[in-house]
């Protein structure tokens, strides 16, 4: 099993010279030894680690036979979760994905729709107008069980199912992916006979998307999992504490990153030229912003896609603050082929790149970018992939995940927490009147 993911550091090392990374070599392979080991912060969360190589044909089938079930009763799929339950699902669809898959005249399987990430009535009051005369099917997944958002909009959209189709046939769509045994999800899925995957005890939410909750609802929209799955052990490989650290790409990529933040680059934009990816880069935000944003301190991560955002951010990342390094996901090629045409007129005076691949004005405005964002005084990591195929998006992610976690130790931080995300939670709860939250209730009112 070999990768295709290539790291190229080198536009950093007019800021950082290359000997401080290198130095970074033996802290970056203890840190991932730590991950192997268990022997780190946050280690009994580390169930993902291994999570591609562990997962076997049995569980691949079991999911695929799901899915195939919710392909034959559904054309619309509603994934129901927040943060690390959804984000994964969406970047890798949306990565995998048509760029205009709602108009294609057929889909050959369900679309993907979300509820749950947001508390938008308006939101979820036209995602029921939508519903309301197609098929669809409900993927509800939380690992605790009873977080606020899909627990609100599974009880809205449970109600309109069964309103809908009965509450047989309803009981017959939904699935709920959640933990073994603990949470109302589980018991509620218990008492209705949902459909239930598990959500293993030792991975949090955000390494989660090759758990069933990526797996599952991305089977149902008819990506090959076996092929995610597949990229992502063959990272697994490639990123092992036996591969020295020079070849070993998420190894240098933390050591990178964490040269440059102790250097003072303290915001990471993750940019990529291919609008198919903005969606993964929500999901980095995600897995870098909740597992780094700790004790008042870690990588502040950004994200741009360009060329639209070159003429939006791209001025405050050539001329502002010089705090901001970027790392540019590039992908080598597309999938279809469109040339420019030749104009006998040339009044948009374009013929000078007439009969030139799409692709290739992209690429040269990626390049030129990198090399004046790099004369800007912003360094540049850039990690490319061959193509947007799910073997290569299954690297992607493994590559990130475990970057993730050695980023997380050589900043000395528990990268596999969230203790921050708790203060809204309670917040929210008290100024809703929720019982055992008198006190605060008062207290907050008091200052609003
Ligand atoms: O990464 C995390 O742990 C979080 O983002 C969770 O995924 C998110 O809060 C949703 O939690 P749950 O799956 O318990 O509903």
């Amino acid at each position: 099993m070999t990768t295709t993911l290539k790291i190229d550091i080198s536009k950093v090392f007019d800021y950082v010279p290359e000997r401080l990374v290198f130095s970074r070599r033996d802290e970056a392979i203890k840190a991932l030894k730590a991950l192997y080991d268990k022997t780190g912060k946050g280690n009994d969360f580390l169930g993902w680690v291994h999570l591609p190589s562990s997962i076997t044909d049995n569980h691949l089938s079991e999911l695929k036979k799901t899915a195939h079930m919710l392909q034959n009763e559904a054309e619309i799929l509603v994934v129901t979760g927040i943060g690390g339950s959804y984000l994964g699902t969406r970047a890798v669809d949306e990565a995998l994905s048509h760029s205009f898959q709602p108009w294609l005249k057929k889909n050959d399987f369900p679309r993907l729709l979300y509820a749950g990430q947001n508390i938008s009535e308006d939101y979820m009051a036209e995602l029921l107008e939508i519903l309301e005369d197609k098929s669809y099917a409900i993927a509800v997944i939380s690992k605790s069980g009873t977080t606020t958002e899909p627990a609100l909009a599974f009880r809205i959209l449970r109600e309109h199912l069964e309103k809908k189709v009965g509450k047989d046939a309803a009981a017959h769509r939904i699935v709920a992916i959640t933990d073994a045994h603990r949470g109302a999800l589980k018991q509620l899925a218990d008492s209705q006979g949902y459909k239930t995957f598990v959500i293993p005890d030792d991975v949090g939410g955000r390494y989660s998307v090759l758990t069933p909750v990526g797996l599952l609802p991305l089977a149902v929209a008819g990506h090959d999992i076996d092929a995610l799955v597949n990229g992502a052990r063959a990272m697994e490989m490639a990123t092992s504490p036996e591969t020295a650290f020079e070849n070993n790409p998420s190894a240098l990529y933390a050591a990178t990153r964490n040269t440059l933040y102790r250097n003072g680059k303290n915001i990471e934009i993750l940019a990529s030229f291919h609008h198919k990816l903005v969606w993964f880069a929500e999901w980095w935000k995600q897995l870098y912003g909740e597992s780094e944003g700790k004790d008042n301190t870690g990588i502040f991560p950004a994200s741009v896609n360009y060329t639209t955002d070159l003429h939006s951010m791209g001025q405050y990342v050539q001329e502002g603050m010089r705090s901001i390094f970027e790392s540019v996901i590039t992908v080598e090629n597309p999938a279809k082929t469109l040339r420019i045409p030749h104009d006998e007129v040339n009044l948009d005076e374009l013929n000078y790149i007439s009969n030139k691949r799409i692709d290739e004005v992209n690429k040269m405005a990626e390049l030129g970018t990198l090399l004046a964002h790099v004369d800007g005084g912003v360094p540049n990591i850039r990690i490319s992939i061959p193509a947007l195929t799910e073997s290569s998006v299954g690297e992607l992610i493994y590559f990130f995940e475990i970057a993730c976690g050695i980023s997380g130790y050589l900043q000395g931080i528990n990268p596999f927490d969230q203790p921050g995300v708790e203060a809204y939670k309670k917040n929210m709860f008290a100024l809703l009147g929720k019982p055992g939250f008198e006190e605060l209730s008062r207290k907050l009112r008091n200052r609003l």
